[in-house]
């Protein structure tokens, strides 16, 4: 019956709801300028960088680039799909949704697909579940008993049996009127091409379902009861279920702790299961593939720490590097990954099981921390009593830390491996730039003179000189652009960009964003103002490179901002009262010197 939610209809929804009111509700907002801040709620955070803007409809979080519009916020905070965010907005305003031909049979029978795949799954793995406690089981709870697997532990993962027979479940379905077609399109049934039938995929396996976030069954895993080959069979991709994304545990890890802070991630069902039974309820495994990068996204938008578990063989030590490339670029201020090895021939269940919680835990503690991981592995097999190893040994961490997002962690691994290495750390920066520039297409700007900071006694106008026509505030702004992180070096008060100069306002606005949002990245800085002139600004600034080495951009930022500041006592009285008092009627707060000086401003100019 339901059909497509008219866009028309959706439009509408959107201009008469108020996204600050619908975050505000499910999120501490706190007024800052025209905008409301917060603690993001899709990672964790000590200090805000999640804004939402009533002038644009939109809520954005610097730290983890979560963004969207109310229904998206909905969808993603109640973990509702998108017609169910679409009624849930449009309740609170009293309308109807409409939906478009309803008697369509075409809508229709999409509708009834989608219904009929949950529904399957669902139905499937009650199945399974009932049939373990059946006599034909015997066998199947026999092995999980010898695994040690606790009766409460069967059940809060819902583990169930897949009986022996071709057919059972097939059957089993077939009378609950669910086609063989739709059966074999979620991976339960499976179609032998050259004889024409059919058969069920998992025979004589214990059942591991598969569940997404929110509960609900999407695929499954089951295991041989003894060694016979494969050892796990797994549902093939079907229209509910991506095994690159997906995670097993996921969902009875938030069941048993909704607040969790850090997530183990581990190589198998009985591994999740097992630390499970021992009180370790963070675990998750991938299902047979490596982490990809939309695993470690979606981690990361509900912990703020990540520990990886590896065997100690080789095959361990492999993965784990292939880890490290992946969390790399994902690595912004705030989040924590961290390895941790087990012993050669142990697994987490094995090893939980011997040494018990207490310990395991211990180990998940002292996990090496993700510098610590980069430095042990580039060493590995080298001689660092040799300066030629020792190259090697800096490039290979060097290219890991071009990787990384701009952030304290590159900066403190940077220092790291100049006093490793003995090399100076700005040898090191000019390199990671150099390596930046030739990676990006070429840009705009003259290739002339070598272009140098100004020095701090003069006026610093031949900075900006490599680039004809940019102004000298528009120079500043494109520096804090390239490098975000300058905006520490700049004085708390932003009276230096107090100027006539066009720029002004919006050097203001980025400094002021790059404050509250604590970040680090020019994309997110861009996005925040896409699609508006200022973005376009920006955008221009972005594409032109500053030409000036990394190591030497924050002195020349200083020296505009000593040389502004000087400007700017040169600006008359009365215009420095107008705009001071501008700044204060568009609701900035001005601080206490602010205030006294304009005061003093006050009684000169009426003197
Ligand atoms: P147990 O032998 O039951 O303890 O399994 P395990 O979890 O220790 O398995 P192992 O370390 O061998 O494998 C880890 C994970 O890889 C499993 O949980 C599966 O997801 C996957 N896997 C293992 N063997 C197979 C297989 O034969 N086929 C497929 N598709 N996946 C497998
Ligand atoms: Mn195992």
């Amino acid at each position: 019956m339901a059909g497509q939610i008219p866009q028309r209809f959706i439009d509408d929804l959107l201009a008469r709801v108020d996204v600050v009111e619908v975050v505000g509700e499910r999120v501490k907002l706190k007024k800052a300028g025209r905008n409301h801040s917060g603690l993001c709620p899709f990672h964790q955070e000590k200090s805000p960088s999640f804004t939402v803007s009533a002038d644009k409809q939109f809520y954005h979080c610097f730290g983890c680039g979560a963004h969207g519009n109310a229904l998206r916020f909905l969808m993603e905070y109640e973990n509702l799909r998108f017609p169910e965010a679409v009624e849930q907005l449009a309740a609170r305003l009293g309308m109807e949704v409409p939906r478009e031909g309803a008697d369509d049979p075409r809508a229709q029978a999409r509708e009834r697909k989608r219904k009929e795949g949950v529904n399957l799954l669902e139905l499937s793995a009650s199945f399974y579940r009932e049939r373990l406690k059946m006599p034909e089981a015997e066998a199947a709870r026999r092995y999980l008993a010898e695994r040690g697997l606790s009766p409460e532990m069967q059940q809060a993962f819902a583990i169930g049996y897949a009986p022996a027979g071709w057919d059972v479940l097939k059957r089993h379905l077939l009378e609950r009127g669910v086609a063989d077609a739709v059966q074999i399109e979620y991976g339960l049934l499976v179609h032998h091409e050259d004889s024409g039938r059919t058969y069920d995929r998992f025979r004589d396996r214990v059942m591991f379902p598969i569940r997404d976030i929110r509960g609900r069954t999407i695929a499954f895993g089951g295991r041989v009861l003894g060694d016979a080959k494969p050892k796990y069979l797994n549902s093939p991709e079907t229209p509910v279920f991506h095994k690159g994304r997906e995670l097993y545990g996921l969902y009875e890890a938030r069941q048993a702790n909704p607040r969790l802070e850090r997530l183990v991630i581990v190589e198998g069902y009985m591994d999740v299961v097992a630390l499970a039974q021992f009180g370790i309820r963070n675990a998750v495994a991938t299902l047979g593939t490596s982490t990809s990068d939309e695993h470690l996204g979606r981690l990361f938008r509900m912990v703020g720490e990540v520990v990886f578990c590896f065997d100690g063989d080789r095959a361990g030590r492999q993965a784990a590097a292939r880890a490290l490339e992946t969390v790399l670029p994902q690595m912004i201020d705030g989040r924590q990954a961290r390895f941790m090895f087990l012993p050669e021939g142990e697994d987490p269940d094995t090893l939980v099981r011997r040494e018990g919680a207490e310990a395991f835990e211990d180990r998940i503690t002292c996990a090496s921390p993700l510098s610590e991981f980069l430095f042990d592995h580039a060493a590995e097999g080298r001689d660092l009593g040799s300066i030629e190893a020792r190259e090697r040994f800096a490039s290979q961490v060097l290219s890991a830390i071009g990787k990384l997002p701009e952030g304290v962690l590159k900066s403190l691994l940077l220092t790291e491996l100049s006093r490793r290495t003995g090399v100076d750390q700005t040898h090191f920066e000019a390199l990671l730039s150099r390596e930046v520039a030739e990676a990006s297409p070429p840009d705009m700007s003259p290739a002339s003179a070598e272009p140098m900071p100004p020095s701090s006694g003069e006026r610093p106008s031949e900075a900006g000189r490599g680039q004809a026509s940019l102004g000298r505030m528009a120079r500043a702004l494109q520096l804090l652009v390239h490098e975000p992180g300058l905006v520490e070096r700049l004085p708390e008060d932003d009276d230096w960009c107090d100027q006539s100069d066009p720029e002004a306002g919006l050097c203001r606005e980025v400094v002021r964003l790059l404050r509250a949002g604590g970040y680090r990245s020019a994309q997110v800085l861009l996005a925040h103002f896409h699609g508006t002139p200022e973005g376009e600004r920006l955008a221009a600034l972005a594409r032109q490179e500053p030409l000036v080495p990394r190591g030497l951009r924050g002195a020349e930022l200083d020296n505009w901002v000593a040389y502004f500041q000087r400007h700017r006592r040169q600006q008359s009285p009365q215009e420095e009262y107008d705009a001071l008092l501008a700044r204060m009627q568009a609701g900035e707060r001005l601080s206490q010197e602010q205030r006294q000086r304009l005061g003093e401003l006050l009684t000169e100019l009426k003197g």
